[in-house]
This record gives C-alpha cells, structure tokens and sequence, in this order.
C-alpha cells in the first residue's frame, strides 16, 4: 500500500476562536510552548511533565457520531502541536479578560481568596472550565475531581474549593449558551481534517498522523523503531526528561479501531457493572478501583490503555489487575496478520519490554468477565493516594472449587517489586488447592516473601515497606474474598474489628468555616482596614494577565543562559568542554568563572558563583549556555562535556555522616539558662531521645527567574522573582564589578518564593547579568523545575540528641540539647536559621534550665536556605517531641502535661525575654472549646476499640511566636508615597509581593491613613531606584515594617495638606491640587525600625523579638495501619493575629501556612542517593498536598479581641507562625500509630521521625506483616536514598 501520496503537511486548529495555519510545525513543539511564544502567557510552565495542571487549557473536538462537541482539560506541556490538527483550543485568555469581561470562573476564584501568588490560577481556571462546559451544575465531588491535577502551594485549598462551591448543584446558575462557540469551520470541514494523512517533518524528527489502521501498520513496518502517540503522557516524559531520541512518532489519536474506547473507558465499564449480574464483572470493579486513583484528570483525558501496557513500566497501574485476569491483547502487523497474546507471566520480558514486536500494533484488549467462584480485586500504594504512581501495586484474583473455599486456581500480580509486572508464581502454586481460611496467611507470606525479594539497595528504596505491602494486600485480599464467601456460607467470617482492613471510608468533600471579628460599624465605610478585601492582582491572576518574569515581552535580540552544574558531589573540575554546545544552531556562547569581571564570591550566600577548580554538591554552578531561546540553551547545556576528578575527595552527604567526620563549619555554639546539672538534681525523672526533622523543598511554583537589560555606563536593569531586590542589586552590582546605583532590579510580583528567592535568586539574577554583560544583550535566565530543584537548597534537616528533666507531676525543668543542622556545601543563612530553632525551641512552655548545643554540619548538598517557619517548626517538632515522650513515659493527660508547663505572663524565656501579654491559654481553652476535644477524644478512643486495622489520633498543640530577624539590623522598613494630581496615590515600598497580600496591605494602610477610597491608591512594582537598602520579604515581618513606613509617609504628607485641608466643603481632590498649586510636595518617604530590639536596661532582658503571636491548633487523623495511608479528619486552628488588617488575606495564610507544614511533616520527602544525586526534581517524585491532603474540615478562628499595641493598626503578623501548627497532625499520627502498636502488644514510647509518609507510618504500626520484614541495619549497604 502507497502511504506516500497525498500528504497534509500543513497544521490547522483554532487558539481562542482563531484559526491558526502553521505550513511546517515542530513536532517537539508542545502546546505550552507554542502559546507562550505567541505571546499568550496565561498558562504558565511550572513543571513541564504534567504533573502540576498550572498549565491547563481546553480542548474541544467534534464528535460526528453524537453530533456533539466534547471538550476536555489537558496539560498544555504535555500536548504536541502537530495533535491539534481540526481541534479547538481555549487558553485562560480566551474565556474572560479584565479589558472585555470577567468568567464566572475567573472572578469566583478571585472573589472567594482563591488566588495567592496567582501562578496556579490560570491553571485552577482552566480546569473548572472544562468542568462546567461538560456539567453545568457539579457536585462537589465532580469539582474536586475536575482540579485533583492542579498543585497550589500558597492557599491550602480551601478557598479554591469554596469558591467553586458556588457552582454546585445550589449554586451559581452557569449558563453554557453564553460561551463562544465551537468554530463553525472545524465541523463544516471535519471530516475533511480527520481524513487528511498529516506529515511534519523539522530537523531530525517526523510526525505522522495516518487516518486508518493499515495506513498505520504500514508505517510501523517502514519505521519499526517509531513510537505511537496517543496522551503523550509516556512518550513526552520520555523525550523531555530521559533525553530519548525518537525519529518518527505516529498520532494514532484519529484512528477509529484504536480510539474506539479511550474517552468513555470508565463510563463502558461503569455500564457494565451496573447492567451485567454482579459475579461476571467483578474484573471491571477492579479495574475501575484502580482507575479512581490513576493520575489527575487532565492526564486521565488524554492517557491511553495501550500506551500504559505497551509502555511497560514496573509501575503501570493497569497492567497488573490485566495480567492477574488474563486479558488477551490482540495485536496487528503490516502483513495485515493479527495474533492474540495473553498477558500471562512470560508477557513482560525486561525492564519496559513485552513480548509485542516493534512493527506490532496493539488493535484491542479482552478482558474476560468472572465467575461465580471467581474474585478479583486491586490495590494501589502510592506516596500522596491520589494523582502519584505507585509504589506497589497489585491485581488478584482467585477461583475456587465450585460450591467451596478451596482454591482452583490462583493469580497475584504485583508492579513495584521488580524491574518489571511479576507474577508471584510460587505463591500461586503454593495455595492452589488449600482452604481460603486463617491457616492460609502466614503459609501465604512465606511464600510470598520468596517470591517478591528486594535487595536492601534496590531503585525505589522504602524495600521493607515495599515487601510488607505485598503482604498487606495479600491479607486485604484474603478478608474481602472471606467476606463474601461467609456470605455464601462456605467459612466463618472473621471478627468484625478485622474488617476494618478492607473499609473504605468516603470522607465526603471538604468544608471549613472560617471565624473573624467584623469592623464596627462605626468604622468609615471608606476605611479599609479589618476588612475582607480581595488580593489586589487576583483579578489579573485570574484572567492570566498578570505578568511575571518569564511572561515579559522579550526585547529585540533577546537571548537565553541556561546553567551547567556539576552533576557529582565532590570533586576536582578537571576540564569543561563548551564545544559541542557551541556545534548547536542558535547557541550563541558560554560563559564560566573567566567572564566575572567583578567578585565571583557571592556576599550571602557566601560561596562561589561559578565553580573554578572544585565542586562541593550536586548542582555547583559551573557555568551558562548563552543561545537565541530558552529551548536552544537547555538543548544545549546537557552537550557541554565536565570531566571531574572524585579521588580524594570525601563525600559528606547526612548529618550522621558529619558527626562521624568532624565535618562542621564553625565551632559548637552553647545558648543556656540556669544550671542544667543543678537542674537535673531535682528532677524526679529523667529521659534521653533522639528525633530527626527531615528537609523540605520549596517548591514555589514558578521556578528561578531572571532577566538582565545592560545599559549605559556598564550598568544594569534586572528584572527578577525575587523575595529581596536589593540582595539583587548588591549581588549582580559586585559580581559584574560596578557601583551599586548603576543596577536596578525590579520586582512587581513573585510566583510563589517562601524563603526560596531570598539569596538563591542570585544564581538567575548573576548569570543573567554576566551572559547580558558579555554578549551586551538583553539575556533571561528562566530555570527549568528539574534542575530548579537541584540548583537550589531547601529546608534544613535537623537531627537531636536531647536529655529532659522533670518531675512525676510532668513539670519540666531541665532541657539538655544538642542539634545538628545540615548546613549544606555553603553557610547561606544557615546562621540566623539555627538561632531560630534555638530562640524558639522553648515554644510555648517554661523551661528553668536549658542548654542548648548547636553544630552547624558542612556537607557536601546543595546549602540550605530559607524557607517559610525557617529553623522554627524544627524548633517545635523537637520540643513538642520531647514532651510527648514526657507524656508517654508518665502516661499521663497530655493536655495537662502540656497545660502545666505553658508560659504564665512575665516569665522570661531561655534567652532572657519577657513573655508580655501572653494569650497561649486563650487560644488554648478556645481552640479546646471549638475543637470539642474532650468528646472526639472519647470517640476516638471508641473507635480505635472497634478497629483493628484503622485508628485515629487526636492532637492539640499551642503556639507561641516570637516575631521579628533575628538579625537586629533588618527590622527596618522604608516607603515612598507619591501623590498624583489627580489624587491618585502610587506606593512603593521594600517589601515584595509574593503573593502573601502584602500590597493588599500597604493599599489599606495608606487608605486608612490618608482617608481616601481604595481604588484610587496603586503599588505598581518593588524596584530599588525607589526603596533602597530594602530587608527581604521574610519572617512574617513585613507588612509591620513597610505598613509602618507607608503610614509614616502618608502622615507626613497629610500633615502638609493640613491647613488646605480645613476649607470647609473640599475634599481629597481638591486639597491635592491645592497643595500643588501652592508649591507643597506631594510624595514622601516613611522609615521606620522596630524600636526596643537588644538589650533593655529597664528589665535586664534582651529582645529577639518584639512581640509574641499565639495560638493552637488540633488534629485528628485516620490512618489505615496495613498500608499507612492517613487521612486528617478535622482540623481546629486559633491564631492571633491581634487585630487583622485584612481577615481574609490573613486566614489564607493560616492556611496555606499550615499546609505548607502539613507536606513537610507528613508527605514530602526530598530524596538524595548515596552517591549525592538528587532523586526527586518534580512533581512526579517529590509530592506537595494536593487538594485531597487537606482536613475533611478545617476550621479556622482569628483570636477576638486582641489588639496588639505595638504594631501597624494593631495587627500581628501571620505568613509563617500558623505553619506550626501543623505539629498538631503529625503528633495526632504518632498517637494512631501508638493505638495499633498497642494492638501487637507493644506499649510505651517509640521514637518516630517525619515525614510521617505512608512507609513510616506502616512500618511503625508493628504487627506480624512488619515483623517478617526487620529493617536492614547493615551499613555496607547503600541505600537508594539516604535521610539528610
Ligand atoms: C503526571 C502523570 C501522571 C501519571 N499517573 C499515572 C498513574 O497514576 N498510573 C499509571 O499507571 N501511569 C501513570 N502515568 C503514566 C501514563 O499516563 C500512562 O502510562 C498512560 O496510560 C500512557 O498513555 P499515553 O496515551 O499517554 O501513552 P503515550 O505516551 O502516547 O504512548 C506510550 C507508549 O505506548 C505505545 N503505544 C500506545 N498505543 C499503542 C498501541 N495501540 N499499540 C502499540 N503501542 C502503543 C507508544 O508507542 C509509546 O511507546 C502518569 C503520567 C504522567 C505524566
Ligand atoms: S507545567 Fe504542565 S503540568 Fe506542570
Ligand atoms: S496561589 Fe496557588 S501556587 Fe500560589
């Protein structure tokens, strides 16, 4: 057959209603990138591996046979141009804007606090869309279905999910009839597009898109080696990620035998359960079990069948249910021949190998329907439950003798316990013919053990875990067969407590109230402060037209850097060989350590930029790839040869290894109070502990950015997503070697930073400026999220080794500490950020005698930095640690343990500061009340007596904060107020917004103050040509040090209006112009610096900080012990925020806040092998909550009536001290956990360290499936990853 002739080698499809004609498109061209290079920068690029959803967008198609336009979400990252052909696509821009109209969707979310830093809005917006273009009127359930492929790390969730509530059943009538429509062109012409045979071919890559089977197989015998696409799910990853080189790629998405099924998979079976007698599709409940757990719904719309079996992955979800059942693939070829395989234990050869011939087509599946006799079902453990592959996965089926519980015929498959799907065929063999009873669980883990081993340093790590899982489903399978066998009357069914392994409870959907105290209603109604007003860009976030680094216009000659970072831990840099790069077309030069005109050594942190000789981590900056665009220049940097030289050179990765290596970069610090020996004299008990707080990534969703503009005089206009412009100025000024006052770096809104761009932005920022300086160009500098999460540190691990003293009442009064930080391969703020942890670690308890030894451990990872609660929640997880082991070792009440030892007003801390207006018990008692603890822990108690394999906990703990830098000198904030002609007034101020509301705030403050409306005062950027000197957006602290700076300024400029003021019947307009006409200026700056920080002669004490925040907050969780999955039930959070400025700006920071704590102490885990490799770097392998994390109900109160004197409008700050909180899950955990040790008769205290994940959860949960499995305690052996 001719497949030659009569190809289309031009794409047609639709952008927002626009028809758009490429002649010659790309086929690596991903929709995502194709739209942002037209300039539709609404869709944003946070992980480019679908894993995200920031980049979402609709896609519509006709559908002849329903006469019907079906529209569905999909990763635009994800998506190849060359598949749009005859579709329609709809990106944010094309559903509402802010200069025609909004979208019920877009101002929901804005409306409702939904958007923060605004980088995953578009994305959020893009998703509910398409839900409502498909149901008009959701459920709940459909919503958070809709969005369970969309990450946001600033809200928490909660006020995206209220805000689309609206749109559920009771709510807002959405009206589909008011959207564009589907263009007429595309359903006129559809036959024609779907019939056209398409070829794109650019460099060195074909695309082909064949209309009909034989077409296909045709090609597949031409181009054996081709890959077919479908979702481009596996394939993308593949090419984008693991630098696969594939030549010739297929569409088959338009060929009607092989699509037959792909959107309406779930819905086919669905119908069939429903209309088939239950016994014969028992195979489908499977399969249909394990879809609910597959992947978000944009991957869900797009993802094949037959990509996941052909693809092979040891962690395919479908292919172990398939194989466990049987299921016959049918396969064609080009001799038009066709055979059927069955997926059968010699079906998988190797590692993502089957035996399917490349030149083989898969045409259809069967899968058989069961039996009687016949039970199947399927499990799947993943890190986060929903939208992660599997860490093991299984499908089982088992037949028995007609009319008895003896077994005929027996299949278990499990994925994740070998390179490939494998059958546990011993096990199989072994229970075929025995009794379905009690006798047959240890015969069964036995052979299981045998059949499913793990060597201690195996890919994928976790190998106990992994080996108890196969058993705990096993069990799982067992007692859900036994049920209905008991049923049927063939066995005695187990207890009733045992069956609580196989519930599966349906939490509902999430709800939360939220509890503020309202402005009086003597308040001017102008007078914005204490009100709930709206984020000022979420309108722009929400139409996709706010603007960050990487969405600027590019400038005429524009180029690209992208970095080269050594990719060994410690070694000698041997040579860098820039050659092949330079080969590629577009790449336009390099620059290393020899183009640094000023000082290669980075101020803070204190390193250097450009590796010279040496490189001290994975992701040591070598040097930059300078090209004509951002997809040249990262082709490009992975062709620049390094040769390293690792003899001799120790690599120093945990803090164990530290400790064992004197490896420490400064001398042990000892902070102390009273006399610890004296101390421990008196004590009635004393204990000793160990705990361990692993690291966290920030994962702020828009990754490093930069921009650098050369100009006159060697100068330099930087545009960064920065937390701290100035770090900026002083960085790039000293690196390029000029004067500060010739570099400018602006800064009008940062996608998310939590500590993260506070010093590490330099990197971005310098080697954009060193490309723009050498090659005297504009030049971006935009890293990519897999080496964004290697380039840069993160949080930093602690690790404890403490003594506690206290008395047989609980009363503590000796805290003996050593603390162990890693550091990293360079100080960064680790400094300040361990005198947080140690000014804090007394949280909100009275310790007489405390002594507090701290090492700063020198290691050979990327240095740790700041990061939201910086050093503090690592202060309370090991203070609050240390009294549950008080707690458990009395067995005692803990809220009366912990009651008395809380700060009484006027104690004085460890380090000598007067606790003043103390409101832990306030917000304890309250947080007791609202929580109704006392009845939840009566029914918890209920309920873990009734559960054998399901238990809860329930925790409260307080808070208590002190606030301010640590570092006396930042505490200072500056503004600049510009008054207008017109009246309207333009802010600026040091501090940045990065989502946080901080403008918000400074808005309010200057309306408040100068007594004018809200929409006539306006922050446009952060820029330091107007705020000098400016302090990092961190800490919590700046909305009281740039508040206070705008009100001064404002109230030197309304003192100056005074006399103009007084002429009666004039208001804010005329007393401006007045004032300009009379000569009087009209802008002023504000500075203000915390006064009574150091040392008070008055009282003797020394003030870290300059006042205290509180609260509490209480947990209760569920957790499945045979698997360790949990889910928080509730949770209660009391926070003072003194007088909130802005309610609803405030509580979204509680609770992105908490959740932010949430992922680090119960799901995030930052993997690093032993050789210093970084594992996870996205999405895909290192897991943030996602919407399904958050509490089944999360209330959350601001404390009423607490007015804080000292700060700006009597407020208290709020981004960082409600992450704390978040202790109150992990601890409830640890008590769930205790309940089932219980169980297996193990009492008392056990030392357990975050993240709480779903192995470390399992594996404490002792009990006869983790005994067979005993932690390897051998050191020869290299784990997969280490604990930092
Ligand atoms: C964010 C994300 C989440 C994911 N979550 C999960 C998950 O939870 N569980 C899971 O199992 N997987 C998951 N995956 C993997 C992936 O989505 C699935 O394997 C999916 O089924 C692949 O289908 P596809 O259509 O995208 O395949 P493609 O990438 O289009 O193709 C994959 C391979 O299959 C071959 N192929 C496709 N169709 C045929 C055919 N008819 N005949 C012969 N060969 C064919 C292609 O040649 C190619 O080699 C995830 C992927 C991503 C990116
Ligand atoms: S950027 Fe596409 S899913 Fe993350
Ligand atoms: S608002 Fe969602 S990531 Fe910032």
């Amino acid at each position: 057959m001719d497949i030659g002739s009569s190809k289309e080698k031009t794409l047609t499809f639709y952008v927002n209603g626009l028809k758009v004609v490429e002649k010659s498109p790309d086929p690596k061209w991903s929709l995502l990138f194709y739209l942002r290079t037209k300039y539709l920068t609404g869709s944003k690029v946070v992980c480019n591996e679908g894993g995200c959803g920031a980049c979402t967008v609709m896609i519509s198609k006709y559908d002849p046979k329903q006469d019907t336009i079906l529209h569905y979400s999909v990763n635009a990252c994800l998506t190849p141009v060359c598949s749009l052909h005859g579709l329609a696509v709809t990106t944010v821009e094309g559903i509402g804007s802010l200069k025609t109209r909004l979208h019920p969707v877009q101002e929901q979310i804005a409306k409702s606090h939904g958007s923060q830093c605004g980088f995953c809005t578009p994305g959020m917006v893009m998703s509910m869309y398409s839900l409502l273009r498909n149901y008009p009127q959701p459920s709940m359930k459909d919503i958070e279905k809709y969005l369970e492929g969309n990450l946001c790390r600033c809200t928490g969730y909660r006020p995206i999910l209220d805000g689309y509530r609206a749109f559920s059943k009771k709510g807002i009538q959405y009206d589909p009839t008011q959207e564009p429509i589907f263009p007429p062109e595309l359903k006129i012409n559809n036959e024609k597009y779907r019939n056209e045979f398409l070829e794109f071919t650019s460099g060195k890559q074909t695309w082909f898109r064949p209309v009909n089977l034989s077409q296909l197989v045709e090609l597949k015998h031409q181009y054996p080696h081709s890959k077919l696409v479908v979702g481009n799910t596996e394939i993308g990853i593949e090419m984008r990620l693991k630098a696969m080189k594939y030549t010739v790629l297929i569409d088959v998405s338009d060929i009607p035998e092989l699509v037959e099924v792909k959107d309406k998979i779930l819905e086919l079976l669905l119908n069939k359960i429903d209309s088939i007698p239950e016994e014969k599709t028992r195979s489908f409940t499977a399969i249909v079990e394990m879809l609910k757990w597959f992947a978000g719904k944009q991957i869900k719309n797009t993802a094949c069948i037959g990509g996941n079996i052909v693809t092979a992955s040891p962690l395919s979800d479908l292919n172990p249910v398939l194989q466990s059942l049987g299921a016959t693939l049918q396969l064609t070829s080009s001799a038009n021949s066709s055979r059927n395989v069955v997926m059968d234990r010699a079906f998988f050869t190797s590692y993502r190998k089957t035996v399917i011939k490349d030149t083989e087509v898969l045409h259809s599946i069967f899968i058989p329907y069961t039996s009687k006799n016949e039970y199947v079902s399927s499990y799947k453990q993943a890190t986060r439950k929903d939208d992660d592959t599997a860490i093991v996965n299984t499908g089982m089926r088992v037949v028995f003798n007609e009319n008895s519980n003896i077994i005929k015929e027996l299949y278990l498959s499990y994925g994740g316990m070998a390179p490939t799907t494998v059958m546990a065929t011993g096990t199989m063999k072994k229970l075929v013919g025995r009794k379905w009873e009690n006798d047959l669980i240890p015969v069964a883990c036995e052979a299981l053990a045998e059949d499913l081993p793990l060597q201690p340093d195996s890919p994928g790590g976790t190998i106990e875990y992994r080996r108890t899982l196969t058993t705990s489903f096993f069990f799982k399978f067992y007692l859900s067969v036994i049920q209905q066998l008991s049923i049927m009357g063939l066995t005695k069914s187990p207890p009733q407590s045992e069956m609580s392994a196989i519930e599966t409870p349906d939490y509902g959907s999430t709800e939360g109230n939220q509890f503020y105290e309202k402005v009086s209603e003597a308040q001017a109604i102008d007078n914005p402060i204490g009100r709930p007003i709206v984020h000022q860009s979420a309108y722009q976030h929400a139409t996709g037209e706010a603007i960050y680094v990487d969405d600027m216009i590019p400038l005429k000659g524009e180029l690209h850097v992208y970095p080269i970072y050594s990719s060994k831990a410690h070694a000698t840099l041997v040579s860098v060989d820039f050659k092949p790069a330079l080969e590629l077309e577009g790449v336009v030069g390099y620059i290393d350590y020899k183009d640094v005109p000023g000082s290669n050594i980075l101020d803070v942190p204190q390193e250097q930029l450009l590796a010279i000789d040496e490189v001290t981590c994975v992701g040591c900056l070598i040097g930059g790839v300078v090209a004509v665009s951002s997809d040249i220049a990262v082709e490009a940097s992975h062709l620049v040869k390094v040769e390293y030289k690792t003899q001799d050179k120790p690599v120093i990765l945990t803090i164990q290894d530290a400790i064992e290596h004197k490896s420490f970069w400064k001398d042990p610090k000892i902070t102390a109070c009273g006399d610890i020996d004296q101390g421990l004299t008196h004590c009635d008990h004393v204990l000793k502990g160990e705990v361990h707080i692993g690291p966290q990534r920030h994962f702020y969703l828009e990754t490093q950015s930069a921009r650098a503009i050369p100009k006159e005089r060697h100068g330099m206009d930087l545009y960064s997503a920065t937390q701290c412009p100035d770090t900026i100025q002083t960085g790039v000024a000293s690196c390029i070697g000029v004067a500060s006052h010739l570099v400018n770096c602006f800064t009008k809104r940062v996608g998310g930073g939590f500590g993260g761009k506070e010093v590490q932005c330099l990197y971005t920022g310098c080697l954009a400026a060193l490309a723009a300086k050498k090659y005297d160009k504009p030049v971006r500098c935009v890293l990519e999220r897999q080496d964004d999460m290697v380039i840069t540190g993160g949080r930093h691990s602690i690790y404890v080794k403490y003594t506690v003293g206290f008395s047989t009442e609980g009363r503590i009064s000796v805290l003996d500490i050593n603390l162990y930080v890693n550091c990293g391969d360079d100080l960064d703020v680790s400094e300040p950020v361990i005198d947080n942890t140690i000014y804090r670690l007394d949280c909100a308890y009275k310790v007489a005698n405390v002594k507090i030894t701290s090492y700063l451990c020198k290691t050979n990872v990327r240095s740790n930095t700041a990061m939201r609660g910086a050093g503090n929640i690592q202060a309370m997880y090991i203070m609050e640690n240390i009294i549950q082991h008080v707690i458990d070792h009395l067995r005692s009440d803990p809220i009366k343990i912990r009651e008395m030892n809380f700060y009484k007003e006027g104690e004085r801390t460890h380090v000598n500061q007067i606790i003043e207006n103390c409101f832990i018990e306030r917000c304890w008692q309250e947080c007791l009340k609202t929580s109704d603890y006392y009845n939840r822990k009566k029914k918890v108690d209920q309920f873990n007596s009734e559960n054998r394999w399901r238990k809860r906990g329930i925790s409260i703990v307080p808070l208590c904060y002190g606030n301010s830098f640590g570092l006396k000198m930042l505490n200072q904030g500056a503004a600049l107020v510009s008054v207008y002609k017109d009246g309207s007034v333009l802010i600026a101020h040091g501090g940045v917004e990065l989502g946080q509301g901080l403008h918000t705030k400074m808005i309010q403050v200057a309306c408040a103050t100068l007594g004018i409306q809200y929409d006539m005062v306006h922050i446009d950027q952060t820029a330091t040509n107007t705020v000098p000197n400016g302090t990092p957006t961190a800490a919590s602290v700046s909305s009281d040090l740039n508040g206070m700076a705008v009100k001064i300024a404002c109230e030197k400029i309304l003192k100056r209006l005074e006399p103009i003021k007084s002429e009666k019947g004039t208001e804010w307009k005329d007393w401006v112009m007045k004032a300009y006409s009379e000569r009087i200026a009209l802008s002023d700056t504000g500075f203000y610096s915390q006064p009574n920080l150091g040392y008070i002669a008055e009282t003797g004490c020394t003030n870290t900080f300059y006042y205290y925040s509180f609260g509490a907050g209480c947990s209760e969780i569920e957790i499945d012990c045979l698997t360790g999955v949990h889910k928080v039930l509730r949770t209660d959070l009391v926070y003072d925020c003194g007088t909130s400025m802005n309610p609803a700006v405030d509580i979204g920071q509680i609770e992105g806040a908490f959740i932010t704590g949430y992922g680090l102490l119960m799901l995030e885990r930052y993997k690093v092998s032993s050789t210093g490799n970084v594992i996870t770097r996205g999405p895909g392998n290192y897991k943030i909550p996602s919407l399904t994390n958050i509490p089944g109900v999360f209330n959350v109160s601001l404390l009423k009536n607490s007015p804080n004197k000292t700060a700006i409008f009597s407020s208290k700050c709020v981004g960082e001290p409600p992450l704390l909180l978040s202790m109150s899950v992990f601890l409830a955990a640890k008590q769930a956990i205790m309940a089932a040790r219980q169980e297996s008769g193990v009492e008392g205290y056990f030392r357990f360290d975050s993240p709480a994940t779903p192995d470390n959860i399992r594996m404490a949960c002792v009990d006869q499936f983790t005994k067979q499995f005993p932690i390897c305690e051998d050191n020869n052996v290299k784990p997969w990853f280490v604990k930092l």
